[in-house]
């Protein structure tokens, strides 16, 4: 194992209870504030959660939210992370409005979700790992995740990274649109100035702290502008520059990134690596798949969206039926349904929407449908530069249409997915169905059983080396507050 001078892929969660606590509750009372009815509130769960950190450093049974935890047996594999860390606490998301936030009802098993039943409809979904996971819900999954890594410290000088578990996306959930400026940005702004004054902060001026935001890049850098607009600021902030911000969608066009874009979470969240291995054995005996393509989603008003308007007319004019689709005008149904089309369709539409990413392609890869993408910017090689790479990967594993083309009217979907042979669809697939590990997220109540790299692992392998590099003194591409970067040039971030 290599020895190096910084303290090996330690990690200090944030410890919080005292001055963070009152930014949540005043966020709580906030909401209630701007809402009147209140939708749904932060409850800061189990003040008391002090974990034994040696139970995690021996890989044990997960923590116990309990004062007299016992750190019986386990001894102290790992002088790193030898130390308790304490206050490491987590939310419960408390549904007020159960009709209008009903999203909330989704945050259930530590943020996977209500289990989904298999034995209704189609019978698709194995008896376990499957859950309604809100596509919203990483930031709740990562945290939990993070609440079981193996090596967490109470020291920060000890430690590589700093997770902060802030929660910009539920936080700006209720007041997304429609509300002025320092609505919107309030209480990110607040939460920031906070942070930055905390102690872990001053050493790299908060280089070292990561967090997640589960909404597109595009939702935390609405600068300036109209009053009423949508979004708030909060990725533009000289705070949050400094530090590492996975979302589910960066800008792909330009080279210093302070946020990466990572999966959504799916509805799979396997527990053991014999499960997955169990899904894929699955898709690949499946046999032939009756339509050549698939399509969920929606058309939108008047035209706006061209491109769905020609895929729906694509799948009326297909002769023999070739295409399956889902109409989710109003909503899309069960998963069951979802998983079902996906998983007997060979080819798998991700037209963009109100972004470029869909939780869609996601659902694609699980289910083993190659994924058609329409722009540059949809791809996951674009766009999860940490999760696509795959040295074993013989063959190429999704399609690219040109967008401009198909609304042009100079390509049809069909004709084009129509040219691929039947040996180079099973190719492709298999590629898909190989990737099915790196594109899930692990039960985030459990120990996994089995070796298996998940999105959060590859996240966080990805993370810490990123942050061994700022400590480093490297250049990893980060851009100071002055806009007019003075910083050499040639980065080449993140091994991309
Ligand atoms: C929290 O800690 C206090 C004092 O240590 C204890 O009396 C109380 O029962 C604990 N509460 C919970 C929920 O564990
Ligand atoms: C699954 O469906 C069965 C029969 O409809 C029901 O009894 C059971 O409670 C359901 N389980 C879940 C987790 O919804
Ligand atoms: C923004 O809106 C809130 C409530 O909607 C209001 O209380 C506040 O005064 C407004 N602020 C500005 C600067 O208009
Ligand atoms: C960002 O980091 C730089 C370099 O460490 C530091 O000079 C600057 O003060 C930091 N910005 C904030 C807002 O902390
Ligand atoms: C679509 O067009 C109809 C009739 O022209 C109009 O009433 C409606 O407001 C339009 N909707 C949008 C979203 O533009």
């Amino acid at each position: 194992m290599e020895v190096t001078h910084y303290p090996k892929y330690t990690l200090y969660a944030l410890l919080i209870l005292g001055s963070w606590l009152l930014t949540f509750v005043l966020h709580f009372r906030s909401f209630h504030l701007y809402f009147g009815s209140g939708a749904f509130g932060f409850l800061p769960f189990s003040v008391n959660s002090t974990f034994s950190a040696h139970a995690i450093a021996a890989g044990g049974d997960p923590p116990q939210p309990s004062s007299s935890s016992s750190s019986s047996s386990s001894s102290s594999s790992s002088s790193s992370s030898s130390s308790s860390y304490s206050s490491l606490f987590f939310f419960v998301f408390v549904v007020r409005r159960a009709d209008r936030y009903s999203r909330c009802f989704h945050m259930t098993n530590a943020g996977i979700g209500p289990e989904l039943n298999s034995s209704d409809e189609s019978g698709i979904l194995p008896a376990t790992g499957w859950y309604n996971t809100n596509q919203y819900a990483l930031e709740v999954i990562f945290h939990n995740r993070m609440r079981l890594y193996e090596c967490l410290t109470s020291d920060p000088s000890a430690a590589t990274a700093v997770y902060v578990p802030f929660y910009p996306a539920m936080e700006i959930h209720s007041h997304m649109c429609g509300f002025n400026s320092s609505v919107r940005n309030g209480g990110p702004l607040d939460f920031l100035r906070w942070l930055s004054s905390q102690p872990t902060w001053a050493p790299l001026g908060g280089r070292d702290h990561f967090l997640v935001a589960s909404k597109t890049s595009w939702v935390f850098r609405a600068v300036g502008g109209h009053e009423l607009r949508c979004g708030n600021s909060f990725l533009e902030q000289p705070e949050s520059r400094n530090m590492t911000v996975l979302t589910y969608e960066t800008n792909i066009w330009v080279d210093n990134r302070w946020d990466f874009a990572v999966p959504y979470p799916s509805y799979f969240h396997p527990s053991s690596a014999s499960e997955v291995a169990a899904w894929q054995a699955r898709l690949r005996v499946a046999g032939p798949r009756p339509w050549l393509f698939a399509f969920a989603g929606a058309r939108r008003a008047n035209g706006t969206l061209v491109i769905r308007d020609r895929i729906f007319d694509a799948c009326d004019a297909s002769p023999a039926r070739r295409c399956g689709l889902l109409n989710c005008r109003r909503g899309c149904g069960s998963t069951q349904k979802l998983v079902a089309l996906f998983a007997s369709a060979s080819f798998c539409l991700q037209p963009p929407g109100d972004s470029f990413m869909r939780r869609s392609s996601v659902d694609a890869v699980l289910a083993g449908c190659i994924p058609v993408f329409f722009r540059e910017a949809s791809t996951f090689e674009k766009q999860y530069i940490w999760h696509d790479p795959d040295p074993d990967r013989r063959h190429p594993y999704y399609v690219l249409i040109d967008h401009d083309d198909v609304v042009a009217g100079k390509v049809g979907i069909e004709e084009t997915l129509a040219k691929y042979s039947d040996d180079e669809v099973v190719a492709m697939r298999e590629e898909v169905i190989r990737m099915i590990p790196r594109f899930v997220y692990k039960d985030p109540r459990v120990k996994f059983h089995g070796d298996m790299k998940d999105g959060f692992d590859i996240a966080m392998d990805a993370i810490l080396e990123r942050m061994r590099r700022i400590k480093n003194g490297e250049d990893v591409g980060w851009k100071g507050d002055d806009e007019e970067g003075s910083l050499p040039s040639n980065s080449n971030d993140d091994g991309s």
